[in-house]
């Protein structure tokens, strides 16, 4: 199948790339010629863990390509995904889909012959049928159909998710256009992963549904954690104990600082917003959003007391700031309400994170970088773990402890105990959901 895949970001590049893996022939558009310029010396814009080396295999193949020039990328394809990014509109919270309606206009004045015009992007239920109607307007002559693909991968295991899918949402309205789906995805049928094929509103309404019951499953553990603290059960015990229950199972029940990231929370906010329109709140999902803004800036809090309740002229350490590991990504990322309070309560923050000062520099204003956590840590009066990497799992706390000029640790992700903190030498560990009295678990209390 000949594919154009407009937007090269971490959804339409890691498509690009695994479609072409496929098999098919795939050439990626992009306004940014920035981008286009990286991919085409072979760079990769993005963090993702095996992009690259997927990438140059499939350039090298000649069955992938980068341009910012639309017309002749359109030549000849079966189908045309959109993957262009549906941000907070600002203002009013609902999804904006500016650049996804430019990109259908786009696609409408150079498309020549029959194509299924996919959209990848994630919008609200009724947008492919906007899309239907802008580019039949725009083009009256052009010959197509729509179909929702809402794309589910996790950024840091994108690749896994896009090759090994738990299933592929197809929304269509002909059999046309799902005989060119199926032949898209037909390398993943063969190996019997689950296509669904639907309308285009439930594809779309799938997508919005998935997300918000993930957001609520870490909220719902988050708020189980503070009661955990205060009643003096540990959050981790609870959670392997409901999550070996099939009904509920063991995934997203990691209690943190609050999810972040660049879907779940804008996801969450236009579905609240799609319910409210409609007159069918989705109050859950309403509450789900309030609670998890509470939740990062509990987060503060805990940092602030576990520092005697002042910052000011204190060196802190911070491990982490990309909103989950194994990603560059710093949209809505936690940190991005942690840090700049420390830093305003007069904090020296020193952050540590193997690929977020890319994105994170103009983000943290006020903040000193280091890329080794024991440097950052020297004569620290706290240690912060924000982002779980996998270089923070394994930290000699010992050493940590020696350097500190006060040995505190604070480790919103519960990747050590108080065990190991305590017996590194740390008179302060504190985590979330694992406490004992109001506050946290205090060495030294
Ligand atoms: P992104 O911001 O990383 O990338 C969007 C890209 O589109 C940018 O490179 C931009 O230059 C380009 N672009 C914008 N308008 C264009 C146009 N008219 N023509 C060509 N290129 C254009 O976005 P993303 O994170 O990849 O998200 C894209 C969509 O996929 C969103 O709707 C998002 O909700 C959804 N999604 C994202 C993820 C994720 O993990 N990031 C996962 C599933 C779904
Ligand atoms: C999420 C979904 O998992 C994907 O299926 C979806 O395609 C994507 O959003 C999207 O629509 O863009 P992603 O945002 O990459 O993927 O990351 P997740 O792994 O879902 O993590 C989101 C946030 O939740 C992170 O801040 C993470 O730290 C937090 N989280 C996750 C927890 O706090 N606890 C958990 O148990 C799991």
């Amino acid at each position: 199948m000949r594919i154009a895949m407009i937007g090269t970001g971490y959804v339409g590049l890691v498509s690009g790339v695994c479609f072409s893996d496929f098999g098919h022939d795939v050439v990626c558009v992009d306004t940014s010629p920035e981008k286009v310029d990286m991919l085409n010396r072979g760079e990769v814009p993005i963090f993702e863990p095996g992009l690259d080396i997927m990438m140059e295999k499939n350039v090298a193949a000649g069955r992938l390509r980068f341009t910012t020039e639309i017309e002749p990328a359109l030549d000849g394809v079966d189908a045309v995904f959109i993957a262009v990014g549906t941000p907070t509109r600002r203002g009013d919270g609902h999804a904006d889909l500016t650049y996804v309606m430019a990109a259908a206009e786009d696609v409408a004045r150079n498309l020549k012959g029959y194509a299924v015009i996919v959209v990848k992007s994630t919008v609200p239920v009724g947008t492919n049928k906007k899309v239907r109607e802008r580019v039949a307007l725009t083009n009256p002559e052009a010959e197509f159909d729509v179909a929702s693909n809402p794309e589910f991968l996790r950024e840091g295991a994108a690749l896994d998710d896009f090759m090994r899918p738990d299933r592929v949402v197809v929304g269509v309205e002909t059999d046309r256009a799902a005989e060119v789906m199926a032949e898209i995805y037909r390398p993943l049928f063969l190996r019997d992963f689950p296509i669904v094929t639907t309308d285009l509103e439930s594809a779309e309404m799938i997508k919005y549904a998935a997300n918000a019951f993930l957001a609520t499953k870490i909220t719902f553990i988050n708020e189980i954690a503070r009661l955990c603290e205060r009643v003096g059960a540990d959050v981790k015990e609870v959670a392997k104990g409901i999550g070996l229950d099939g009904r509920i199972g063991n995934k997203f029940l990691h209690a943190g600082p609050g999810y972040g990231g660049s879907c779940f929370p804008k996801d969450t906010m236009a579905l609240a917003r799609t319910g409210q329109e409609y007159a069918a709140p989705v109050q859950i999902i309403e509450t789900v959003i309030k609670v998890n803004d509470e939740i990062k800036r509990r987060m503060i809090d805990k940092i602030l007391e576990a520092c005697d309740w002042s910052v000011a002229g204190k060196k802190i350490a911070v491990l982490g700031v990309t909103f989950k590991p194994n990603t560059d990504d710093m949209r809505d990322a936690p940190s991005l309400t942690i840090v700049p309070a420390l830093v305003g309560a007069g904090a020296k923050v020193v952050v540590v994170d193997p690929k977020g000062r890319r994105e994170g520099e103009a983000l943290l204003p006020g903040v000193t970088w280091d890329a080794d956590p024991y440097a950052a840590a020297e004569e620290a009066d706290a240690l912060v773990i924000l982002t779980e990497w996998n270089e923070f799992r394994a930290l000699d706390l010992k050493r940590f402890a020696e350097t500190m000029a006060t040995p505190r640790l604070v480790d919103l992700r519960n990747i050590y105990s108080e065990e190991d903190a305590q017996r590194a030498g740390f008179d302060t560990y504190v985590a979330v959901g694992r406490g004992q009295g109001p506050g946290q678990t205090r060495g030294h209390d």
